[in-house]
């Protein structure tokens, strides 16, 4: 068995996302749930490769929105440092819900959790929200439909649904979902509550039960399930999850991280720094050019590949194309990251652009009016 750690504030090691899926006891995106995706508009990439692979009460979701119901789409950040391409990746998807289902959405910025947990002062914290915030508005989301949080500044909104959550959560709980210990500082025990918070809020603000998706990363799964066991004593629906793996490190790690920097793609790097940061990238090459021409290399360990099958090359065609070509030794390494510097530059070079019109419209975005 292979040694990993997946929790909110820890992934480690190699991730078995089928076993993480038993352990968490969620239910996997199926055919019969793609399928039933599918009534809705053209099924994201992510869901047909698996990225997003599982589930909680998705099925009684889609059920209550074909008998009409809205529901409210849920996300949120920890705003500890900046934007790289991992923490973008289940925001498209989101935006791609959003289209999908016309719905509104909460964004939730969570700068007391980093607050609490790292070694940053509420001022850096704050900055970080605002940068984070750019990002995400720059991937189009509906400018009146979606309501960024920022919890420090929502508190007032916020702080009655954490109370209720927080009445209903024993620290016997807190500890044996987060593992918490005696040296633990009190705000991170109570945290969890202000996470939960917005699956409730448009349940407050309509003043009725009102459904709410929440995609995001499998890590946050702990919070959640907090959530949803103190959801039905509470008189709010339970929320219902979309999960997905997490992005791949350009080093071969499952998961990127700011901590390794020269394998982290922020969306503020320059076409130089990404040209840099890809070339050092981990493949699935062989030592010698005519090894790799004899023996072909491997995509399936190879982090160039994962990008492209992640984010960055759409066409199922061209990607088996990829695939092919590299297994028979037709193409080389260096072919392949230069097509992906191009790519990822592209896209940033997009992204930036849109990040600076971001500014004009980030203070129009906040939830209860606040300014950045
Ligand atoms: N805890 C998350 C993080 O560290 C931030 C977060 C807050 C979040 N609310 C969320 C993530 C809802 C996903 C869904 O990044």
């Amino acid at each position: 068995m292979t040694e990993f750690t997946v929790t909110p504030w820890e992934v480690t090691g190699d991730i078995d996302y089928d076993e993480l899926q038993r352990k968490f006891g969620t239910s996997p995106i199926d055919d019969e749930v793609l399928r039933r995706l599918s009534k809705y508009g053209e099924l994201h990439p992510m869901l047909k490769r698996g990225i997003f692979y599982s589930h909680r009460d998705l099925i009684p979701l889609l059920d209550s929105y074909d008998k009409g119901d809205e529901f409210m789409l849920y996300t949120g950040r920890g705003p500890s440092g900046n934007t790289h391409l991992g923490h973008m990746m289940p925001w498209i998807f989101n935006k791609w819900v959003q289209d999908t289902f016309k719905v509104p959405m909460f964004f939730q910025m969570t700068d007391d959790e980093k607050f609490l947990f790292k070694d940053l002062t509420l001022h850096d914290t704050r900055n970080m929200a605002y940068e984070n915030a750019l990002d995400f508005i720059a991937l189009g989301f509906d400018t009146e439909k979606t309501k960024i949080i920022l919890d420090t500044e929502c508190i007032k909104t916020l702080y009655p649904i954490a109370l209720k959550v927080a009445k209903k959560v024993t620290f016997s709980t807190a500890k044996a979902v987060f593992g918490f210990e005696n040296s633990s500082n009190i705000g991170q025990i109570f945290f969890t509550t202000m996470q939960t918070a917005p699956a409730f809020l448009a349940s407050e603000i309509y003043g009725k039960q009102m459904p709410c998706l929440i995609p995001c990363g499998i890590d946050q799964d702990p919070h959640f399930r907090v959530t949803r066991d103190v959801a039905p004593g509470l008189n709010y629906p339970k929320p219902s999850m979309l999960y997905c793996k997490m992005f791949p490190g350009l080093s071969g790690a499952d998961k990127m991280s700011s901590s390794d920097e020269n394998a982290t793609i922020y969306t503020t790097d320059t076409p130089k720094a990404v040209k840099k940061k890809v070339g050092r990238a981990f493949t699935g090459g062989c030592v010698s050019v005519e090894e790799q021409r004899q023996k072909g290399g491997n995509p399936d360990v190879c982090a160039v590949f994962k990008y492209n099958y992640y984010m960055f090359e759409h066409d199922d065609k061209k990607l088996e194309e990829m695939i092919h070509k590299c297994r028979n030794g037709e193409i080389l390494c260096g072919e392949c990251k230069q097509a992906l510097t191009e790519k990822i530059n592209v896209f940033l070079e997009d992204h930036q652009a849109k990040r600076e019109e971001a500014k004009e419209v980030v203070d129009s975005m906040t939830f209860d009016g606040f300014k950045w």
